[in-house]
């Protein structure tokens, strides 16, 4: 990993801000291996088989599914306010579709097939086209297959920069994946194995950081980072630790949040989710500091990659001041007042207490459920393919919350598409930042209660991020009108 950090101290602002447009973005694109940093507002991109150095030298090449041929796929860089197109070009020998996962969109470019437009046959195109409204750190990928074809290695960043940005040193994104790899590194192939679909998803064995097995990331002492960490995994929720260092947290799914620093200083970023954070990387030059994921409580932490000082000198001899917080997106406030409230119960899975659920208006059991490939439910209904009769009808322009109850002994991280929504309690409690999230992760036997204006017409999806839950029946349609 190469480490161009700028050699000069603290700059005024307006010259950092010349840089981020201009030769900061190459800067930032030489500093983290993901792909080309592409900027302008018109964009290609290819979906087809390609084969990259995943598992690292000496090893042989992992045969992937992936855009532009590489894993992730290139980060697509917009500003806040830019006109977006993207001619999506499919390669591959299966449908396909790319979803804009968190990016506020007209409902027909949500990349949805059979709902929101049909899938892009081998050899076809479609092009996407929207407004970026939100600044903030999103992904993109597949909804047709997701969990065979995020889980092959289709996804990318999608970034979209701020018109004033709070002055960093580097801009740096981080797309966290796990891989089911066998010894010859390849994909194994189970995907969509009902023990997976049943627990905890298609959980792996290999992970990595910008699509590589990384033992360093090169930092230099005293700079500042804004770090973007993207969870494209089917199935593992990262619980980070910067050994040592305290990053504040200063959005959540792209929208900005109080600047804040976690509870226990584990950053929990579920699949789907994104956490954008300050990093001031305050260690001695020369030194190693492992970044640990402990999110399994009932496992020791592992190293996911090396925090590695180089030997310059401190860029500085205190933190750059305050951390500032990001200048808010346009999201319509809901009222709550007169919010209408509806209740969600999420169903199914090993262990559940639910053992039953409606598959296209017929009541299963459980071993019932299994034999169609289901083991989920929301409000006891299993989902089968992505067209379905709303489970909500929403009145365009009004305030909702949804409270959302996890009665299953696993954990779903609950995204719903075309819109964000406040986190307004957890289990009951006041949630004290209220965060603009697109994806919450409610863990078993807890709570959620979200809200938002239903602002943005058309049919969206609402379903687990856990691929294989997906799958499995763990999704609904949300219509707005
Ligand atoms: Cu990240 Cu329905 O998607
Ligand atoms: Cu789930």
């Amino acid at each position: 990993m190469a480490s161009s950090l700028r050699p000069e101290g603290p700059e005024p602002i307006a010259r950092r801000r010349l840089l981020i447009g201009g030769a900061g973005l190459a800067l930032a694109a030489a500093a983290s291996p993901v792909g080309v940093a592409a900027q302008g507002s018109a964009r290609a991109l290819k979906a087809a088989v390609g084969r990259v150095p995943m598992v690292g030298d000496g090893r042989p090449e992992t045969a992937v599914w992936c855009y532009d041929g590489a894993v992730p796929g290139p980060e697509l860089r917009f500003k806040q306010g830019d006109r977006v197109r993207i001619e999506v070009e499919n390669d591959l020998d299966d449908d396909t579709t790319v979803h804009w996962h968190g990016l506020r969109v007209p409902n027909a470019m949500d990349g949805v097939p059979h709902l929101t437009q049909l899938p892009i046959r081998p050899g076809g195109r479609f092009v996407y086209e929207f407004d970026a409204l939100d600044a903030g750190t999103f992904w993109y990928h597949p909804h047709h297959r997701s969990f065979a074809q995020i889980g092959r290695g289709l996804a990318g960043a999608l970034v979209v920069e701020e018109r004033m940005a709070p002055p960093v040193d580097r801009d740096v994104t981080w797309v966290l994946s796990d891989w089911r790899l066998g010894p010859d590194a390849q994909h194994v192939e189970d995907f969509g194995d009902m023990h997976d679909v049943s627990h905890a998803g298609r959980l792996g064995n290999t992970v990595t950081v910008n699509g590589r097995v990384s033992e360093e990331f090169a930092v230099r002492a005293g700079e500042r980072l804004r770090l973007r960490l993207v969870n494209a995994a089917n199935a593992r929720i990262f619980g980070l630790r910067f050994g040592g260092h305290a990053p504040h947290v200063v959005a959540i799914d792209g929208q900005p949040v109080e600047p804040h620093r976690p509870d226990g200083g584990v950053i929990v970023v579920a699949p789907g989710m994104r956490t954008d954070l300050i990093v001031d990387l305050g260690g001695n030059p020369g030194t190693r500091h492992p970044v640990l994921d402990a999110f399994d409580r009932r496992r020791d932490p592992y190293r996911v990659v090396d925090l590695a000082y180089s030997h310059d000198l401190s860029l500085r001899d205190r933190p750059p001041g305050p951390v500032a917080p990001l200048p808010a997106n346009p999201l319509a406030e809901p009222t709550l007042a007169g919010a209408e409230r509806h209740e969600i119960v999420l169903g199914g899975g090993m262990m559940g207490r639910r053992n039953h659920g409606m598959v296209r208006g017929q009541r299963m059991d459980m071993r019932q459920m299994m034999h169609n490939g289901l083991a989920w439910t929301i409000n006891g209904v299993a989902a089968v393919g992505h067209m379905h009769e709303p489970m909500l009808s929403l009145r365009l322009g009004q305030a909702y919350v949804l409270a959302m109850r996890n009665d299953t002994a696993w954990h779903h991280p609950m995204h719903l598409h075309g819109h964000a929504f406040r986190v307004l309690a957890r289990n009951g409690k006041a949630a004290p930042r209220r965060e603009w999230q697109d994806t919450v992760l409610i863990g078993p036997g807890e709570t959620a209660d979200v809200a938002f204006v239903a602002d943005n017409p058309g049919n969206w999806m609402f379903h687990c991020h856990i691929l294989e839950h997906q799958l499995g029946g763990m999704m609904g349609v949300v219509r707005v009108a």
